[in-house]
């Protein structure tokens, strides 16, 4: 075993598809250069102990799974699934001993960034490298997913997949993760409402919405679908205003089964009225953050129109690194 070990792993922005992926419709999602980092190092009693500063959460698990807060009160849920990531690859190597798990992060936590996939994701390779385990990123993806649906109400799997490979993908939840060539730049803007929002409640409010219309949402899931695939067309061939208009036609899909609100429509709004080519929520709304695509040297102007309209805003890239060991 190493007496230390360190990886990260990017977070993400769904481009299309958000909440139509969790019926297995297409997403297509992209690593953003924001990035989580983990440290790992044994202990010498059987205790997993957690310290976030990004979350100002510290706690302490035994071995079994009962919590002890240190800093920042008893809830327990946001540490909950590293402890299960990397309990799930002590198992799995069949050690038991205890570990200090430090997170450092740049990912805005609850922002629909996917944060906690990628602390998870890094979490894994980290006790895997520590444990001298030739984790592959397939088996990275799985144990970081298990972890994930500590958390979420019946999650896609699509935040750790982009934050294990890295680069644009195409997913599926039954089958498939397909790395996309992109032939262009894509200049984005981040806007971050600053309203937390709470994944599960939404992707329940949309079962719910389903249930009570399920014709209307499978129509409106089926475009969202013929959107995605004429945006890997258009990814493709770097055509920026053809994504433009599919994510604003995207965007509207999600506004129709209402999980935009005020505070997103706002943004999307003041992102567009600065020539954004196109502007959408990503992630699960009710909050969080929306994307605005821009040329680049329109990229600024969109930013302080964000800005002017009370968001967040934070110019972003592609990451094409996924998941890494650092040491
Ligand atoms: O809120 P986020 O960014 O973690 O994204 C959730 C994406 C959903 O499609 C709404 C849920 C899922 O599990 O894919």
């Amino acid at each position: 075993m190493r007496e230390i070990s360190r990886a990260s792993a990017p977070a993400k922005v769904i481009l299309f598809g958000e909440h139509f992926v969790v019926y297995d419709r297409l997403a297509i999602v992209m690593a953003i250069d924001l990035r989580a980092c983990v440290t790992v190092k044994p202990r010498g009693d059987k205790k997993i102990i957690i310290r976030s500063n990004t979350m100002g959460l510290s706690g302490e698990f035994s071995f079994n799974g009962d919590y002890k807060p240190i800093l920042g009160g008893f809830e327990c849920i946001r540490l909950k699934p590293i402890y299960i990531a990397a309990k799930n690859v002590l198992n799995l190597a069949g050690e038991v001993v205890g570990l200090d798990i430090n997170i450092e992060s740049e990912i805005p936590v609850a922002s629909g960034l996917g944060s906690s996939a990628a602390v998870s994701v890094a979490t894994t390779a980290a006790v895997g490298n520590l444990l001298e385990m030739s984790l592959s990123k397939d088996d990275i993806f799985k144990l970081a997913l298990e972890a994930e649906r500590v958390v979420h109400e019946n999650p896609s799997g699509v935040d750790p997949a982009v934050s294990t490979y890295g680069g644009v993908l195409a997913y599926r939840r039954s089958g498939g993760i397909m790395r996309l060539k992109v032939n262009a730049d894509l200049p984005l803007v981040l806007g971050d409402t600053r309203v937390i929002r709470d994944t599960r409640k939404m992707v329940l409010h949309v079962s719910e919405i389903k249930r009570l219309y399920p014709e209307v949402v499978d129509g409106i899931m089926g475009v969202g679908e013929l959107v995605a695939n004429l945006a890997i067309k258009a990814l493709e061939d770097g055509d920026l205003i053809t994504l433009g208009h599919l994510m604003n036609i995207n965007h509207a899909l999600l506004y129709a089964i209402g999980v935009s609100n005020l505070a997103v429509e706002r943004l999307v709004w003041a992102a567009r009225q600065a020539g954004a080519l196109g502007a959408k929520i990503t992630g699960a709304g009710g909050g969080g953050c929306i994307i605005a695509l821009s040329l680049r040297e329109n990229l600024y102007h969109v930013a302080e129109s964000i800005r002017v309209a009370d968001g967040n805003p934070l110019i972003v890239n592609m990451a094409s690194m996924g998941v890494k060991i650092e040491g």
